[in-house]
């Protein structure tokens, strides 16, 4: 089965097994994720948000486009990544997701990364760095590569390791100079972490 084929299964299963219903019920469908499944990098944000939950990908709406325009600072564009959300229905008026349906969704997100077998997975904002790295703030460590080996839920023994560079969310960059340049040099580690991890 192709990549993109098991990506598929992962949605429908997502619907079988009515995770989250609340959220399910609200939002117009279920956004997995978007990209290219072969890519050596994924990024993980939060969950999505108006844009998103019409259309149906993540990182479509204006947290989308600087997300786009982040990315061209280091000659990437989106064809070269995976992006996905924690959460995979939108909340109720873009609402923080809760701790439980994070939880809920965390066995498809290992899932994707068991098909996809990142070498950099990109968190987005700390609800994603948290799901890797719950003890550490995002203030303290974002643009900090951190090497760590992810054990992957179908098989305990079987372990993805990757290394996570957490950043902050495009969001909160948008309209903060100052955090927008951190956001700049931090995704300019990125290509650092690549050609280090292709050595
Ligand atoms: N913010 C996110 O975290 N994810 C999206 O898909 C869109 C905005």
């Amino acid at each position: 089965m192709s990549k993109q084929a098991q990506l598929d299964a992962i949605a429908k299963k997502i619907v079988d097994d009515k995770v989250t219903p609340e959220l399910a019920a609200s939002a117009t469908q279920l956004v997995l994720g978007d990209g290219n499944p072969d890519a050596d990098v994924v990024f993980i944000g939060e969950a999505p948000g108006k844009n998103e939950d019409l259309q149906g990908k993540p990182f479509v709406g204006v947290s989308g486009k600087f997300l786009n325009e982040m990315l061209g600072t280091i000659g990437m564009e989106r064809k070269d990544i995976y992006i996905t959300n924690i959460v995979k229905y939108r909340p109720p008026d873009n609402r923080d997701p809760k701790p439980d349906e994070k939880k809920a969704f965390l066995p498809y997100l290992q899932s994707q990364l068991e098909v996809i077998q990142p070498k950099v997975v990109v968190t987005l904002g700390r609800h994603s760095m948290n799901c890797f790295l719950p003890d550490l703030q995002i203030s303290k460590v974002h643009g900090e590569p951190k090497r760590v080996k992810l054990s992957l839920k179908n098989n305990s023994q079987d372990v993805l390791e990757v290394v996570i560079l957490p950043l902050y969310h495009p969001a909160a960059a948008l309209y903060n100079p100052l955090q927008r340049q951190t956001l700049i040099d931090d995704f300019a580690v990125i290509p650092l972490v690549m050609n280090k991890i292709k050595k």
